[in-house]
């Protein structure tokens, strides 16, 4: 009889242990089956103006090579909009008395995913590298501070606050906001996509700039620091 219980107590044991193992979400499955209809999840074969025209949501491909992952497990349980005028600006703004406005109701709130599969997701999408050399690894030198002269860099003599927000109200915004980048992305990514933005994403309207070495390093730096947090990553 206790031969019999104890042979019980394992088959139920291991029938828990495989329910579990069915329940936990699939990373992969859940970026095929949500993800996929909006987000590209591999390289397209060739990159074509209509690409950037008629995505619905930005590439995830080099996701891995991108985002820090403790931001992505966040954010997929509670997206905050990144881009104030959409993945294509163009197709969100109307216009306004003096200016083009964004036209807020054309812009839809990004899904939410539950804990587990929000970690699951942001799993599978840093195992997503995308093509090797996408990005120029340890660049950028993570010790050094922004130097006084970064901020004016970016809103006056480079122009970066044309198109992006900084999180004091002021700045453009046909690009993604910057304040949250040091927590989004990581360094080398911001490096790599300042030097020449359309190597990372064919056809994406910034304008690769020649930037000297030692600028490159102190707009990253500043970009990094906006969220408060240096040690991203
Ligand atoms: C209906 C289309 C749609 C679906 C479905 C969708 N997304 Fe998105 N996603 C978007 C759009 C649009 C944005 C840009 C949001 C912004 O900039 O505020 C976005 C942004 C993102 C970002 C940030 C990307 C970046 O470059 O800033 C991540 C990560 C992401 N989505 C992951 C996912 C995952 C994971 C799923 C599936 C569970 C998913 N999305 C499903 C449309 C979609
Ligand atoms: C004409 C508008 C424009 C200007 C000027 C501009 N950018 Fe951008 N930037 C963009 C757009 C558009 C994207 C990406 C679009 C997307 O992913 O949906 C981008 C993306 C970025 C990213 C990646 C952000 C992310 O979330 O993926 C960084 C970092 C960046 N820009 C830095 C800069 C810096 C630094 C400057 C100044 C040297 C600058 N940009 C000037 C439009 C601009």
């Amino acid at each position: 009889m206790i031969k019999a219980h104890l042979l019980a107590a394992i088959i139920g044991a291991g029938f828990l242990a495989s329910s579990v193992t069915t329940f936990a979400a699939d990373g992969s499955a859940i970026l095929q089956s949500q993800c996929a209809s909006c987000h590209a999840l591999t390289q397209p074969e060739k990159v074509t103006l209509d690409h950037i025209w008629e995505r619905k949501g930005p590439d995830l491909y080099y996701a891995g090579v991108k985002f820090n992952k403790p931001w992505l497990v966040k954010w997929l349980q509670d997206p905050v909009r990144i881009r104030p005028s959409g993945v294509f600006y163009r197709t969100h703004i109307k216009k306004g008395e003096k200016a083009d406005v964004v036209d807020e109701s054309t812009l839809i709130d990004h899904m939410k995913l539950t804990q587990a599969d929000a970690e699951a997701a942001a799993d599978a999408l840093m195992a997503l590298t995308g093509p090797e050399g996408l990005i120029e690894t340890g660049k950028f030198d993570k010790d050094k501070k922004a130097s006084p002269m970064a901020k004016m860099l970016f809103v006056k003599l480079r122009g970066c606050s044309a198109c992006h927000s900084t999180g004091d109200g002021k700045g453009g915004l046909s690009g993604p906001e910057l304040q949250t980048a040091g927590e989004r992305l990581q360094p080398d990514f911001i490096y790599s996509y300042t030097k020449d933005p359309q190597k990372i994403d064919k056809g994406v309207w910034m304008p690769k700039l020649a930037i000297s070495e030692q600028d490159l390093q102190n707009l990253t730096s500043y970009i990094v620091q906006l969220s408060g947090k240096k040690e991203a990553k």
